[in-house]
């Protein structure tokens, strides 16, 4: 989603705004662009596309000596929320070619603040909500406002989530900063500062930095940098000091960041297991933090692929240690009115922690009085800096927009939280706790065979990469993974997918059914598989094609399927209790695979956004 990196004081700010905005091209956009002061002058240059349009013409620009020296600029990458894909809707937006504005989020009640501002004059060239924001800032400037002043009576007027900065010609040696509920970082240098999406973005320049609070703003000047809160007083907040840089994370000879991402899991996932587990038989995490003193119930909230990993961790949670949990869309528990009756902790998951849907139930959540815990990657992300308790995944950096290893990592922390709760709550003898640990020992072996079967998959992702639609089908804990298959298909190869429950078929979605159209199924022989085997001979007698990903029990009981893979021999209790991460890893090489096979931009997918920052 949006990024925006700004740069004060060093020579060639603009170029150094470009090196950020690379960094945070993983998130997904549009359009780019980037704007700068010289010699008295708002220079500024658009494109749309992809970041190297940009470069292009600054390159060009440069050579024109058009840009020879700033020492301030702000750049930009837009996913288009409000108008359309165009130079005229990407960032920076100006007002009289004097105050240029990078923003991340919505303004929301842009509408009637654009009708005054035309009333008065003001002339809008863009469909965007965050044209308003640079005009409003000239306005105040008009009357006789330094940046500051200005910047506080913009921020009176909108209503909102944002991040936005803002520069002006007449203060060539500022940036007005503010933030609500999108992340801000600001980096602090030698004589130069630096604002940032996030601290990766500027972490080429800084190492310490500032993370901005929900309301504050500040005035960045070359020296100095202050900040203020909601209610305009001065604030200290925590300098940060990040790691060393880690520059830009590389494909590893790899195609695709996807393809690398997959693959790494075997190496990247004990990672996950090292920091719950000690002597590979012992579990750390701390039930008081996770607000479980007592039985109670839970709640999980996540979007996406995070939330299909709470599914699971639901089934795990209830079958392990028989606590009910309840698992929520984010984007819908904030606006309904949930009970919390018999529960007392919340559990977020999120590979960002930016995710703004989950970053709003967790608020909800403490509104409500829960305890809040999420499971996240990115540390000093919105959501680890204000939930009450993070278990961080540890997988490094997840570029791809489709998220592969943040999800088998999820699941390995809840399938470690459900034997935890099951020791204290359901009477789990310490041998069996000692077998699961075991099994997350035995994990990344077990997904080096499983990524064996990757010629296998090509030959399906061959079969399918046509196809108008494609169905999965999972029953059990291989459910949730049918749904995340289907998602993981339709957002990088853009062929219509839909998950379903092998059983509900018969109730709707069998009418779907026609010649030809693929049905894949993820099967297990855990007692249950005849009843799939009838959903799929079902789809099968339609005129489907079969498609089989299954032990070798169950290939020879469905043999009428027409293409089948066999996923290798696994001890039967751990085959069917960690089946959905397993299986995660073909259905994330076939979404791969299809994906290469029609030429879609694998890792930053059409319309798609690795960080979504708005609701
Ligand atoms: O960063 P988060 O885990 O909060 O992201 C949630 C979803 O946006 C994310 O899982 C999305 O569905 C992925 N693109 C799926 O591959």
């Amino acid at each position: 989603m949006c990024g925006v990196v700004a740069v004060l004081g060093k020579r060639n700010a603009s170029h150094l705004v470009i090196e950020g905005l690379k960094k945070l091209e993983y998130r997904g956009y549009d359009s780019a662009g980037i704007a700068s002061v010289s010699q008295g002058l708002l220079q500024k240059i658009k494109s749309e596309g992809k970041l190297v349009n940009l470069i292009n013409k600054l390159d060009r620009s440069t050579k024109d000596k058009l840009y020879f020296d700033n020492s301030i600029a702000l750049g930009h990458t837009r996913w288009a929320t409000h108008g359309n894909i165009s130079l005229e809707n990407a960032h920076p937006l100006t007002s009289y070619n004097k105050i240029a504005v990078v923003h991340n989020g919505i303004i929301e009640n842009y509408q009637i603040l654009k009708e005054d501002l035309i009333s008065l004059g003001y002339n809008f060239k863009s469909q965007t909500d965050t044209e308003v924001l640079p005009h409003l800032f000239m306005k105040y400037i008009n009357l006789g406002n330094d940046l500051l002043d200005a910047g506080r009576l913009v921020l009176k007027e909108i209503k909102g989530a944002f991040a936005f900065v803002a520069m002006s010609v007449d203060f060539p040696d500022q940036l007005f900063v503010s933030r609500n509920s999108s992340p801000l970082a600001i980096g602090l240098g030698d004589k130069a500062n630096f604002v940032g999406s996030d601290a990766h973005s500027i972490d080429h320049l800084t190492q310490r930095i500032i993370y901005l609070e929900d309301g504050d703003h500040a005035l960045v000047k070359i020296n100095n940098i202050n900040i203020f809160d909601k209610n305009y007083k001065k604030v200290k907040r925590k300098i940060i000091n990040i790691q060393a840089e880690i520059g830009l994370v590389t494909k590893g000879g790899y195609k695709h960041f996807m393809e690398k991402e997959i693959f790494e899991q075997p190496v990247v996932l004990p990672q996950t297991t090292s920091s719950f587990v000690r002597n590979n038989s012992e579990i750390t995490i701390d039930l008081d933090k996770l607000g479980f003193k007592n039985k109670k119930s839970l709640i999980i909230c996540a979007a996406g692929t995070s939330y299909y990993a709470g599914m699971i961790g639901k089934y795990w949670i209830e079958q392990i240690a028989d606590i009910p949990v309840t698992v929520d869309l984010a984007s819908e528990y904030r606006y309904r009115k949930p009970s919390i009756f018999g529960q007392s902790s919340m559990l977020v998951i999120s590979q960002s922690g930016e995710s703004l849907d989950t970053l709003m139930a967790l608020r909800y959540g403490k509104e409500l009085g829960l305890k809040t815990n999420a499971i996240i990657n990115v540390e000093g992300s919105t959501i680890d800096r204000e939930v009450d308790y993070s278990l961080y995944t540890r997988v490094g950096p997840e570029i791809g927009v489709a998220s592969t290893k943040s999800f088998t990592s999820q699941l390995v922390i809840l399938f470690i939280i459900a034997a935890c709760l099951g020791k204290k709550f359901n009477n789990l003898k310490t041998l069996q706790i000692q077998k699961k640990c075991h099994y997350m020992n035995m994990l990344p072996n077990a997904i080096v065979k499983m990524l064996e079967l990757e010629s296998q998959i090509k030959i399906i992702a061959q079969n399918i990469k046509n196809s108008k639609s494609v169905i999965f089908l999972g029953r059990g804990l291989l459910y949730p993974l049918a749904l995340e298959g289907a998602l993981k298909l339709k957002e990088i190869s853009y062929i219509h997918a839909e998950g379903f429950a092998a059983g509900e078929m018969k109730h709707g979605p069998i009418a779907l059914i026609e010649d030809d159209v693929p049905v894949i199924m993820f099967l297990l022989s855990d007692g249950n598989e005849d009843k799939s085997i009838s959903n799929l001979q079902e789809a099968y007698s339609r005129g489907a094609k079969i498609i089989l990903i299954a032990d070798k029990k169950c290939i020879v009981k469905a043999s009428f399927a027409h293409l089948k893979v066999e996923i290798p021999h696994f001890e039967n209790e751990f085959q069917s209790l960690l089946s959905p991460i397993l299986m995660s890893i073909p259905a994330q090489l076939l979404a791969y695979y299809v994906a290469k096979e029609r030429g879609t931009d694998v890792d930053q997918p059409r319309n798609l956004a690795k960080s979504v920052t708005v609701e």
